[in-house]
């Protein structure tokens, strides 16, 4: 992968309709266009200021005067963690009988029943903490080869209740953003159609990385 000192806005695996009816057109383009691009370019502009500072001691100090560094790590932080969990949700979902849906198979499937009983249990799970979700923010499965269980975590915002350094396997956005032109204030609607269009294959492939 080629580096670059910014962010870029990674285009979906699949066409914009590809998701529908559980995921409208419109709404995936709004989404993926319009918000995930924002904390895009919400994190490279801090960048360039960070940029700017850094080039005189005069600018670092009027920032640390000023209290500027708490909220800019702060917004660094929302900003880069939008970005990198909304490309993980859109890798982690395909279209429906097409990669999306059904039953996970593989090294997925075994650690799911390993861990929560059965399939049926961890998706009851999973939607209970992507339902309650206070506020804006996700639910995710993630692991960590430190041990042998995974864990549901249930992300406030982008950045708040995350446990560092954990693989993301599966995630779900439940920011009214990720739902309302569908589903209007419905979320658990939502998180019911969202099990159409995971795409397992890729939740394989991740957990690989921490077999
Ligand atoms: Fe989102």
């Amino acid at each position: 992968m080629e580096k670059t000192r910014t962010f870029t806005l990674p285009k979906l695996p699949y066409d914009y309709n590809a998701l529908a009816p559980y995921i409208s057109e419109e709404q995936l383009k709004l989404h993926h266009d319009k918000h995930h691009q924002k904390y895009v370019n919400d994190a490279n502009a801090l960048f360039a200021n960070i940029d700017e500072a850094t080039k005189t001691d005069t600018q670092i100090d009027y920032w640390i005067k000023f209290g500027y560094v708490k909220a800019l790590t702060k917004e660094l932080t929302f900003n880069i963690g939008g970005h990198m969990l909304h490309t993980i949700f859109w890798e982690n979902m395909a279209q429906a009988g097409k990669g999306g849906g059904g039953q996970p198979g593989g090294a997925i499937a075994d650690t799911i029943n390993k861990e929560f009983g059965s399939f049926n249990n961890f998706k009851k799970l999973f939607s209970a903490a992507a339902t309650s979700t206070e506020g804006s923010g996700w639910a995710v499965l993630a692991m960590h080869p430190c041990i042998e269980r995974p864990v549901i975590m249930q992300i406030e915002k982008h950045n708040i209740n995350i446990i560092p350094n954990f693989q993301i396997l599966l995630a779900i956005d439940v920011w009214e953003h990720a739902y309302y032109v569908d589903y209007k204030n419905e979320r658990p609607k939502f998180v019911d159609a969202f099990w159409n269009i995971v795409n397992w294959d890729k939740a394989n492939k991740t957990l690989d990385l921490v077999k």
